[in-house]
């Protein structure tokens, strides 16, 4: 794959705060430079300290059914029961808290699956992920690959219910609410998922390991690609990581068009 910088990425990128990265010597697509995603940093980089507010006790879960019942039943579901099923969860403590449940937004036949960790305060008031700054910068990372989060995008994230104050979800409320994320990905069948952040990666990849060190692989979840890389909340506090993060959406794409080739030859 080329990832030639043309005029337009440029200013896409320069719109990521890209700008000073992109053109000094060595960074990845600068004159010279090697070509992305070869030239993705594979030393380990220190983990981010994403996202860390104010930590809070964490709530005791309330099942309502066995779990086990539970994600049997959520793993039937098609998508409007599976909405259905987000907007009336009680399955934790968050939902006396939450305003909105977050479902998840995009094109049901996309082939990148965007996840990130829970929604803040604009998501819960909205109802739709990743629509504060973050998000902005989300968009723009997309828009770089020539994507936007209607076509070929979905975006969800591994909770459904805001935590309150944005603190860090708890390890039971990331497990009550995974039968929703496992069902979406089912039913999607994305060819990529990009996982944000170190609770997108906990969740599908069972990894507590730091980012720095999962990043540039491919990993998998229920049969489907994984690249991780940093949550855009971080990036818009750290601007050498968000050539890495360029680095991984490069990967990322490369995956992509790996089995489209394939496909082609096939
Ligand atoms: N951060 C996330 O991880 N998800 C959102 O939807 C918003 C911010």
């Amino acid at each position: 794959m080329s990832l030639q910088l043309d005029e337009r990425r440029k200013s896409m990128l320069a719109e990521m705060g890209l700008a000073s990265f992109i053109f000094s010597p060595g960074a990845p697509g600068a004159p010279g430079a090697p070509e992305l995603p070869a030239a993705a940093p594979r030393t380990a980089a220190p983990a981010p300290t994403v996202l860390a507010p104010v930590q809070v006790a964490a709530p005791q879960p309330r099942p309502v059914q066995q779990p086990n019942a539970r994600a049997d039943e959520i793993a039937q579901m098609e998508w409007g029961a599976l909405a259905q099923a987000v907007a009336g969860c009680r399955a934790c403590s968050l939902c006396e808290s939450r305003r909105n449940t977050v479902f998840g937004t995009g094109d049901q036949r996309a082939d990148w699956l965007i996840v990130g960790e829970a929604p803040g305060e604009n998501e819960d008031l909205q109802g739709a992920p990743f629509v504060g700054p973050a998000g902005k910068l989300l968009d723009n990372m997309l828009k770089s690959l020539g994507l936007d989060r209607q076509h070929k995008v979905y975006i969800a994230n591994v909770l459904k219910c805001r935590p309150p104050g944005n603190r860090n979800p708890s390890l039971q409320e990331v497990s009550l609410c995974e039968p929703f994320l496992r069902r979406q990905v089912q039913l999607l069948q994305p060819r990529i998922v990009l996982a944000m952040g170190r609770f997108a990666v906990q969740s599908l990849l069972g990894s507590t390991e730091p980012i720095g060190k999962l990043r540039g692989q491919a990993h998998q979840f229920m049969g489907v690609p994984v690249v991780v890389t940093y949550h855009p909340a971080y990036l818009l506090r750290s601007l050498p990581d968000k050539a890495k993060a360029w680095a991984d959406l490069c990967l990322a794409q490369a995956l992509l068009s790996a089995q489209t080739d394939s496909k082609d030859q096939g």
